[in-house]
């Protein structure tokens, strides 16, 4: 039986952040000068972590996606991915990185069964990267993702689009996907924790984007989904010679309504929505030696109950300041962050 929340809503899809750490410093994610960190006692160890995955794929989750910060950073992510990978019922298991210490893992995260792989790439600019991220890294971000394009033949990469940033790179970073065989997705600029620089006039909406493409390719044609899709945030586009590309407006056009996603923390604190102020510690009883049938009712609980549409929410309040404004709320509980509970 599907589980299902109080708008319908199936569990399906679940983002496992595996550390906090990042090695960038996105302006739209980690833009502060420090940061309060999980406490290293409180990470969940791998089998810990696939303890509770053993509960959430028997309630129903069969997509999961590891995140962080940046997953890489976390000692041997390969042994995580080969205990998440021989697992009945997990049909898709995907990775998130910045790409930075992607081509020295790749063989191994291949090697381990980790299905495919999502790429951050803002900027083809090292100039721009640099002032972007803090670090002078796009060389390693390029090696990585030459590595996935080697290796799986295929990847996704994500663009958060910020106006005055770098904005005017959507045809290039097109024009780039190409030669890795990636498909491309922009982002809209999310006022989610952490985003302490976001403010309305920096969002470029989906509509403005298509704009700006369909002026340098001509029509361009939107891809009607499958049926059995997952309720993938991202909408597609195809250029005129086949070129597919996607657009994420969790700003301007919330998916809430079709949201089967939720998200657990290095630390095990479940998240229903990206928007949530508050988690469920699922650690707790886990290191307590709950059994197995408590660890379901405490999830299956907690999804019967979800009734969070977090961007829809952040949407009606119009463009009033950011959605977690206080730095002080920010430092006091970690988890508020982007970079905590995964991108
Ligand atoms: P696939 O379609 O399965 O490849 O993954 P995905 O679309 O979930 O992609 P990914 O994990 O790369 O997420 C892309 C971006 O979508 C994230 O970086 C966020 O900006 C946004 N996003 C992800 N999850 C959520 C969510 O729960 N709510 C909202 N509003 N936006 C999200
Ligand atoms: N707006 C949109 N996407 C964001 N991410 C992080 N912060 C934001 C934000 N403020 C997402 C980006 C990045 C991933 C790791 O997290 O997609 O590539
Ligand atoms: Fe940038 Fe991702 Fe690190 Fe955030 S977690 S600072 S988006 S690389």
């Amino acid at each position: 039986m599907v589980l299902r929340d109080t708008f319908a809503r199936p569990l399906r899809n679940l983002r496992l952040s595996v550390t906090d750490r990042c090695n960038l410093r996105c302006e739209y994610c980690m833009p502060e000068d420090d940061y309060v960190w999980l406490p290293r006692e409180d990470v969940l160890h791998f089998e810990e972590t696939s303890a509770l995955v053993d509960v959430f794929l028997s309630l129903g989750v069969d997509k999961v996606r590891l995140t962080g910060g940046e997953p890489l950073l976390r000692r041997d992510v390969p042994a995580l991915v080969r205990m998440l990978s021989a697992k009945q019922g997990l049909k898709d298991l995907a990775l998130t990185t910045n790409g930075v210490l992607l081509a020295d893992q790749i063989d191994a995260l291949k090697a381990a069964g980790l299905g495919r792989i999502t790429v951050s790439l803002d900027t083809l600019r090292p100039d721009r990267f640099r002032t972007l991220t803090r670090f002078d890294q796009l060389e390693a971000v390029h090696a990585g993702i030459a590595s996935a394009h080697r290796v799986y033949g295929t990847l996704k990469l994500d663009t958060v689009v910020i106006r005055g940033v770098n904005d005017d790179e959507l045809v290039d970073l097109i024009e780039y996907g190409r030669t890795v065989n990636g498909e491309v997705r922009f982002i809209e600029y999310m006022d989610v924790g952490g985003a302490s620089r976001w403010s309305p006039d920096r969002v470029v909406s989906r509509r403005e984007m298509l704009e700006v493409l369909t002026r340098r390719y001509g029509p361009i044609a939107p891809i009607v989904p499958g049926t059995n899709v997952s309720s993938a945030p991202a909408k597609q586009f195809s250029l005129s010679d086949g070129t597919v590309f996607g657009i994420i407006a969790s700003t301007t056009e919330p998916f809430c309504r079709s949201c089967d996603r939720s998200r657990l923390t290095a630390d095990g604190m479940w998240y229903l929505c990206l928007y949530a102020t508050r988690g469920l510690d699922l650690r707790a009883p886990l290191r307590q030696g709950a059994s197995v049938d408590a660890l379901k009712d405490l999830v299956s609980g907690g999804w019967a109950a979800r009734d969070d549409r977090g961007a829809e929410a952040r949407l009606a309040l119009g463009p009033q300041r950011a959605f977690v404004p206080v730095q002080d709320l920010l430092r006091k509980d970690p988890h508020l962050e982007m970079h905590t509970r995964g991108g």
